[in-house]
């Protein structure tokens, strides 16, 4: 069986966690869209995980961990995982195929997004840093762009560096007056990223067709969120690849027809790190309680996360894009002893009720939330292991997000740990 999933907020869903759990019953996981901007963590005992570009199946031994052409890899964060994983006793020497046609992040496309977000002051996206958009941006106009693949021909890419940094030099230099960067110096590095990483590359759409074909069982693992995808989400305020389970085609080469089941993560509420409208933001004592008890803190860059109640508007629209099957629901632990418990179901834009999620930032901003209340509940639910001990007012958000999403909640986390999850 294969299986894909994907956030339907705004990234950090948990899906680290949700992926760790199925790919209990995988061979092999694969990232197919974003770069480092993602930080997912799994938590195994007392040990936590955080990876950015290494799928989450990789903490398994026997999984078979795959990075797509979809990605933008950043080789320097990629070899400090890779060896991170290997200081936790978790060897991938014969378990990783990198793509040769994912794209390369070097140091222009990092010191670009800063130097850009820095230009823009208060207009700010609010990146990561992590070179995502220069690095896509790149990926689209084509003539500078660079492939894990151009690591097999150190010569040819050591032009290509040369061309590429003499034009990024002088435009750095004419809009913003940076200092120019060597050519040579990035060269160095990339020899560096050929030795460790040349032995991984492949071709990575042959590899899943062909274990398709073999009945392996495949799970793909989204990054970020639905509401962050370039064409799906709240533009500008997005990141740069297809971010909702729509992006999985063309970021691994497998189509969706081949995927049995469509999982949406969600938190049992919405958090947004970044700028860009969140019409059910709650910048206020809730939001901060919500915060803390979640720990709602970044994953790759210790940010604090914006924190507000659940939006069904906007994962109705998620799960729909999505063609989502089953929706796990996270950080349920996360709403116990709260005052006050609300689910935003409409919208008010422009004195108009809706019910549809508008992916346009102008609109969303303009957008009230028209919110149903229900019961809280006060029970610790971290040891809660079956449906039927959960509090009745829990069984209720649960039912009432369902009914507002048309989505089944099949799997629900009671905490960061594995065993912390309630199967239905
Ligand atoms: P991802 O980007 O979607 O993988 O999510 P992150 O790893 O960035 O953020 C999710 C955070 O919530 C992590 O710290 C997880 O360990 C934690 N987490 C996941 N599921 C649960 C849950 O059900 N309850 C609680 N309290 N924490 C959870
Ligand atoms: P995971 O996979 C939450 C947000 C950034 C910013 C916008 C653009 O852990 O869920 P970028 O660096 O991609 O150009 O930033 O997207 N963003 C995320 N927010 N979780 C993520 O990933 C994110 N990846 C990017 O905060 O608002
Ligand atoms: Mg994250």
């Amino acid at each position: 069986m294969n299986c894909c999933i994907t956030g339907l907020q705004w990234g950090d869903e948990g899906k680290g966690k949700v992926v760790d759990i199925l790919a209990e019953k995988s061979d092999i996981v694969v990232r197919y869209a974003g770069g480092a901007n993602a930080g997912h963590t799994v938590v195994i005992g007392d040990k936590k995980f955080a990876l950015h570009l290494m799928p989450s199946g990789a903490v398994r031994p026997d999984i078979f961990c795959v990075i797509a052409n979809g990605l933008v890899v950043d080789p320097e964060c990629l070899i400090e995982e890779i060896q991170m994983l290997a200081d936790n006793g978790i060897d991938l020497q014969s378990r990783l195929m990198i793509s040769e046609n994912a794209h390369m992040v070097l140091d222009y496309h990092k010191r670009e997004d800063q130097l850009r977000e820095d230009s823009l002051g208060k207009n700010k996206i609010g990146t990561t840093i992590r070179g995502i958009g220069p690095c896509y941006a790149d990926k689209i106009g084509r003539s500078y762009a660079i492939r894990m693949g151009d690591l097999n021909d150190l010569a040819r890419l050591e032009k290509k560096l040369e061309k590429t940094t003499a034009y990024k030099n002088k435009l750095f230099g004419a809009l913003y007056g940076a200092e120019p960067m060597d050519a040579a110096v990035i060269f160095k590095k990339c020899k560096i990223y050929a030795q460790k990483l040349g032995a991984f590359l492949g071709d990575t759409t042959e590899f899943l067709h062909t274990s398709i074909a073999e009945k392996k069982s495949v799970l793909f693992e989204g990054a970020q969120g639905a509401l962050l995808d370039i064409d799906h989400g709240t533009f500008p305020f997005v990141t740069s690849s297809s971010a909702s389970s729509l992006g999985m085609g063309p970021g691994c080469g497998v189509p969706a027809k081949m995927v049995d089941k469509f999982y949406g993560i969600i938190k049992a509420y919405t958090t947004r790190v970044g700028e860009g409208p969140f019409p059910s933001e709650q910048d206020n004592a809730i939001g901060n309680i919500i915060r803390e008890k979640g720990n709602e803190f970044g994953t790759t860059t210790g940010r604090p996360r914006r924190c507000g109640w659940f939006d069904a508007v906007a994962v109705a629209y998620s799960a729909a894009i999505g063609s989502i099957n089953e929706i796990a629901l996270m950080h349920l632990d996360t709403l116990s002893g709260l005052d006050e418990l609300k689910i935003c179901k409409s919208y008010s834009i422009d004195g108009k009720e809706t019910d549809f999620f508008p992916a346009n930032s102008d609109k969303l901003s303009r957008a009230n939330c028209t919110y149903e209340t229900l019961e809280t509940w006060n029970e610790d639910l971290t040891s809660v292991k079956v449906f039927e001990d959960l509090p009745q007012n829990a069984k209720d958000y649960i039912a009432a997000i369902e009914k507002l999403t048309k989505t089944p909640i099949t799997i629900i986390g009671v905490g960061p740990k594995r065993n912390q999850t309630i199967f239905r």
